[in-house]
């Protein structure tokens, strides 16, 4: 089988974005895949963090993940920071990436603003860390969102480039990966401006849905989200960037197609479609918190599933650790 690798950061709770982008699809493709899925906490302190939240958060998103319907049975879920050769990796492929590849990045451009004058090399050196991740694994697939999409391209670029400075014609180090991006869910956008994505860094909790809010949260934010004046709600109009985020939130989470949405809604004002909304949401989310809690419930299960993935994970990660510090012309140790 084709090996696939993702993650999500434990920064916060997780969002529609992340789980209509990322880790839906991840739970639609498992069965025919051998999946790697970890909870980037590495990834997670190159923006400020509370050391106090850190490693509650990152249970939560491995509880999260379960919750959503990821299945051991094809599936591994394992914590980034306790596999060391993420680390170990990202340093080895630091030195052979150019300044100006990262310098490049639309997220750290966007997150550089945004962090002002206290901008770390963490947070430039983000790209690099995931590539870590996802070569280290030899991952044929990273199933990720749109927002993504610049990141997978630099892994590949990383990785041909160690392929050409030190592999061997016909036994390349790393394995160029190919990123898979679901259209619909791809880019979910904020509820308070529906030009931006969906964010856990927007300072408004307005702007997202999380998947552990409550009903009466949900009933506030969809009250609240931004529309327009107009009557009749129609897909793909780009002077309505809410209504068709709107839209495409309810045909994913109802499972209706989008004809189906479009038929049903094209003569709906919003005071109609908002409580729609509203009841699908609930609705959809009601399964996952059911699970979250039962899971969370049990401790001891959860660290034992976390203690196996590392196991696992960490084995092939430092197989290919090895590989590519022999590459690198390193002996290994003794
Ligand atoms: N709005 C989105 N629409 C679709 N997919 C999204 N993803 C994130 N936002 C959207 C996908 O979720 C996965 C995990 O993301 P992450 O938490 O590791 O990284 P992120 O992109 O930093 O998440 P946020 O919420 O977007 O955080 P900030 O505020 O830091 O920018 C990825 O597959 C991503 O594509």
């Amino acid at each position: 089988k084709q090996r696939v690798l993702s993650g999500v950061q434990p920064t916060g709770n997780l969002h529609l974005g992340n789980y209509l982008g990322a880790i839906r699809n991840w739970v639609e493709i498992q069965s025919q895949y051998e999946n790697y899925f970890c909870v980037v906490d590495l990834h997670a302190i190159t923006a400020p963090h509370t050391p106090a939240t850190l490693a509650q958060d990152t249970y939560t998103i491995a509880a999260l993940y379960l919750a959503c319907g990821i299945d051991l049975q094809h599936s591994t879920i394992f914590i980034q920071s306790h596999v060391s050769a993420h680390a170990e990796l990202t340093w080895l492929l630091n030195c052979i990436t150019p300044l100006n590849w990262l310098e490049d990045m639309i997220q750290f451009k966007e997150k550089a603003v945004r962090q002002g004058e206290n901008v770390n090399v963490g947070l430039l050196d983000y790209p690099v860390l995931m590539a870590a991740d996802i070569l280290l694994y030899d991952a044929d697939k990273v199933p990720v969102g749109e927002d993504q999409k610049q990141h997978l391209e630099l892994t590949r670029d990383i990785a041909a480039r160690v392929n050409h400075q030190f592999g061997k014609e016909k036994a390349p180090v790393l394995k160029l990966p190919e990123p898979l991006i679901r259209k619909e869910g791809a880019r979910v956008m904020s509820l308070t401006d529906g030009t931006k994505k969906m964010s856990k860094s927007d300072p408004s909790e307005l702007s997202r849905i999380n998947l552990l809010d409550p009903p009466d949260a949900i009933v506030k934010k969809i009250k609240k989200c931004k529309t327009d004046p107009m009557r009749g709600l129609v897909f793909d109009d780009p002077e309505r960037p809410e209504c068709h985020n709107l839209l495409t939130l309810y045909q994913l989470l109802s499972g209706k197609t989008k004809e189906e949405v479009a038929a049903e809604c094209q003569d709906m004002g919003w005071g109609q479609f908002k409580p729609l909304l509203t009841e699908t949401t609930v609705e959809a989310l009601k399964p996952i918190q059911e699970q979250y809690k039962e899971i969370m419930g049990d401790r001891a299960q959860l660290e034992s599933v976390l203690r196996e993935g590392r196991e696992k994970a960490a084995a092939i990660a430092n197989t290919t650790l090895n590989r590519v510090k022999t590459a690198f012309g390193y002996s290994l140790p003794l």
